[in-house]
């Protein structure tokens, strides 16, 4: 296993101006650009968002690096793989879809060679919509880095813990936790569990944020401290690298003599993060009826429009049902907005079967779902005067204001599970015109 990158801990909070050193007084005292940077550091900007952006959510980092960003030979194109980006070449079905796991793929496949993308919306160059993938990964990323420019990258392991070196620090996830990592970034994952399995949404919109509460108050969902961004590390490594990006939906590749992980300090606000789901403070109802999915939200990225959001993350995680007289798995739905669902662990309330770890389902804009039909005998004839507890689970859903395109490959995939619709099929009927009201 290649593991050059040192680990160096996390600092706590969300969007924080954070200050990491790692060589005592690397970090400029106070300038960002001085004359001379110390150690002989070159200095530079990474900004995330324009440079006008209001303040609050205005994102930059200020990196001090052995070498320059610009110091690598010129990109070649490469093969795009199973990666894409333009989500109009296939009509999106109304259908409701889902899909098993992706099987582990050959061996050799690295974290970046295992993408394989499911569905998206919008545009990479115009910075709308998103993509999501799913990665299945069984070799370390050896002497290779990568870094998108089409968007940031949370990253949902479902198998497999991952190792991310990046440029600001050593980020180390596992199932039941995500990472972050911005746009432009680099990074290289190796695979401490030797195979790693779960899901990529690639946002190109603006940047995931936590929501405002309203009136839950100042507490509660994913509170802002459980969010860890790491400290600066770096290696001072030499020798022939390759350097993969992502640019405008395609992949490039071009030789780099030294590693790009040479960040020897940094500040700003702009860095990758990681959070624990098991971590969410769930909030729910404690009389009656089930609320909106919209109170499991970790992170939104919001759109032009007020309460519209581009990419919502949302999860389910354990918890307690207390809801008297209710029906209480996930009601039967229609939404404008549009579901692509993941599994991490155990199963989902409103699925009896067929919904696996490592799998996905994707309910678009204005199509019926809900419950399956055992799920609605059971539930509906429940005792509901004492609490249920939902535990060993967690799911999770990337939800868009626009609709969620499939690609070729997923509609063609041996993974689509073509009785799925079976699901809804066996509703008995109930109503009886003359049956007597309370
Ligand atoms: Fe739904």
């Amino acid at each position: 296993m290649n593991i050059p990158h040192p680990a160096a801990g996390y600092q706590s909070g969300f969007g924080n101006e954070f200050a990491t050193e790692a060589r005592p007084g690397a970090l400029p005292p106070h300038q960002n650009s001085p004359q001379r940077a110390p150690y002989g550091l070159y200095a530079e900007q990474l900004s995330g968002t324009a440079f006008t952006a209001p303040r609050a959510h205005n994102r930059r980092s200020w990196l001090y690096r052995i070498r320059p960003s610009a110091m690598h030979q010129p990109f070649r194109q490469i093969d795009n793989g199973r990666v894409v980006s333009r989500f109009d070449q296939v009509a999106a079905p109304p259908n409701q879809l889902r899909w098993d796991p992706l099987p582990m793929p050959p061996t050799g496949t690295d974290f970046l060679d295992g993408w394989v993308t499911m569905a998206g919306s919008g545009n990479v160059e115009s910075q709308s919509g998103c993509a999501i993938h799913l990665y299945a990964a069984n070799r370390d990323m050896e002497n290779r880095y990568f870094y998108n420019a089409d968007g940031e990258l949370l990253i949902v392991p479902q198998q497999g813990r991952l190792r991310i070196a990046t440029e600001l620090g050593l980020v180390e996830i596992e199932p039941q936790q995500i990472a972050v990592v911005p746009r432009g970034v680099r990074f290289q994952v190796t695979l401490p569990d030797g195979e790693a399995r779960g899901y990529i949404c690639e946002n190109f919109g603006a940047l995931l944020r936590l929501p405002d509460m309203g009136p839950i108050g100042a507490n509660g969902l994913a509170n802002p401290r459980d969010f860890l961004t790491p400290r600066a590390a770096f290696e001072d490594r030499e020798g022939d690298f390759e350097l993969v990006a992502k640019f405008a939906g395609n992949l490039w590749s071009a030789r780099i003599g030294h590693s790009p992980l040479d960040v020897v300090a940094w500040h700003g606000n702009y860095a990758p993060y990681k959070y624990d789901l098991r971590h969410f403070n769930a909030i729910g109802s404690i009389s009656y009826d089930h609320p909106d999915p919209s109170i499991f939200l970790v992170l939104q990225a919001p759109s032009d429009t007020p309460g519209v959001d581009t990419l919502d993350f949302v999860i389910f995680p354990p918890r307690w049902l207390a809801a008297e007289d209710t029906f209480r798995p996930p009601w039967f739905h229609r939404n404008v907005a549009s579901e692509f669902m993941g599994l991490i662990e155990g199963q989902y309330d409103a699925k009896s079967e067929g919904f696996r770890p490592g799998g996905a389902s994707l309910h678009n804009c204005m199509s019926g779902h809900g419950p399956d039909a055992p799920t609605f005998e059971k539930a509906s004839a429940g005792d509901t005067t004492v609490p249920h507890k939902i535990a060993n689970t967690m799911a999770f859903m990337f939800e868009t204001r626009d609709v969620i395109r499939p690609t070729t490959h997923a509609l063609a995939s041996p993974q689509l599970q073509p009785d799925y619709y079976q699901c809804w099929q066996g509703f008995k009927k109930y109503y009886d015109d003359g049956a007597e009201q309370a």
